[in-house]
């Protein structure tokens, strides 16, 4: 039962101590997150896994590419585990790194020297790597701002893996008009733009969130529409058209922090994952909080991790055969950490 399963978790958890660390990202099941010894938003969980030395075992509850970035970031003795290897992310699967340097390839005929690789962190370490190898760095959805910023002063152009909203609307914010913003089709191989070749600033990979293109300017027009006083707050991974149209935008904890410090009475639609806003919904009983779209959107991926995998993961260190060990090559993860560093020292 699943009283059982957590009791048993409990207790493999007091009996492994500080030997044991937990990080959860904000859209796992509360199943899973009542047993996380810290949570975070993709910064928070990487800038924890650069910090935790004491830990041997780092049992990450959220996604391959963060328990990837956690490896990267920790100590040589401490091991990562992932409790159902198949928490992939669709976004990362998006671009591979053989699409990544044939368009590089490409983009270095058409602009020359002038483009800086970014990546957001929902991206494979390979990408992650390369991006490194190139003097580029990682961004997470709290910090593209700065970063795309900083890109800006390394060189004209910027490549932004894999996320074509996030890159799309943080460029915008930072004043880049659309038409000076290209597509790369990784599939067709080819960028796609509307204006003046040499006057393209910012070149966006074609990837997305399938959970975040569920929410919808037809969302927006229905909630306005039955409630003019509802404000709306949605995640940048959300289309351009989605978070021109909401009142703001920002990462999980970003969202998090807004509705916590909102005046009670405050009523919210939020447009993320769905196990993050029936959490925020279930804590802020005060506020009237609504799924920006009413069919709740999971992440299928994240929500891979439940309890009896978790339960799982500890077991098996418990008997000295860990399982789901993420472990990235080392000149890989060499490459990759260079990305991330210059991520993290911006903090
Ligand atoms: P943040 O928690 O950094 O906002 O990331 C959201 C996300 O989609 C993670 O996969
Ligand atoms: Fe990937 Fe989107 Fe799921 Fe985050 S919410 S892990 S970006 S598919």
């Amino acid at each position: 039962s699943r009283q059982e399963l957590e009791h048993r978790t409990k207790e493999i958890k007091k009996s492994l101590g500080k030997e044991l660390f937990i990080p959860g990202h904000h859209y796992q099941k509360d199943e899973v997150i009542q047993f996380a010894d810290a949570t975070g938003d993709s910064l928070q969980l990487a800038q924890l896994s650069a910090e935790n030395k004491d830990a041997k075992y780092i049992v990450f509850c959220g996604v391959h590419f963060m328990a990837e970035t956690a490896d990267i970031l920790s100590g040589p003795d401490q091991e990562v585990i992932l409790p159902d290897m198949r928490a992939g992310c669709s976004m990362a699967d998006m671009a591979n790194i053989h699409q990544t340097e044939r368009a590089w390839e490409k983009l270095q005929d058409l602009f020359g020297d002038t483009v800086l690789p970014l990546t957001y962190v929902n991206s494979t370490a390979a990408i992650k790597a390369f991006v490194g190898k190139n003097g580029g760095a990682t961004v997470t959805s709290s910090n593209a701002l700065p970063m795309v910023k900083w890109a800006f002063t390394q060189k004209e152009r910027i490549l932004f893996l894999p996320d074509q909203h996030l890159g799309r609307n943080t460029a915008y914010d930072l004043g880049v008009p659309l038409e000076k913003m290209a597509v790369w089709d990784p599939i067709k191989d080819e960028l796609v733009y509307s204006g003046e070749l040499q006057e393209i600033k910012v070149i966006l990979w074609k990837g997305h969130c399938s959970v975040h293109e569920k929410f919808t300017v037809s969302n927006i027009e229905m909630v306005r529409k039955n409630d003019p006083e509802m404000k709306i707050i949605v995640h940048p991974e959300c289309s351009r058209e989605v978070v021109s149209l909401a009142d703001d935008n920002g990462s999980t904890k970003y969202i998090i922090d807004t509705i916590e410090n909102a005046s009670a009475g405050s009523k919210w639609a939020i447009g993320t994952e769905m196990n993050l806003v029936n959490r925020i919904k279930d804590q802020h009983p005060d506020k009237q909080i609504i799924s920006l779209n009413p069919h709740m959107c999971p992440c299928l991926t994240m929500n891979r991790i439940d309890l009896p995998h978790l339960l799982w993961s500890l077991e098996s260190i418990l008997e000295g055969k860990t399982n789901n060990i993420i472990k990235v090559e080392e000149e890989t993860s060499h490459y990759a950490m260079l990305a991330l560093n210059r991520m993290l020292a911006k903090k």
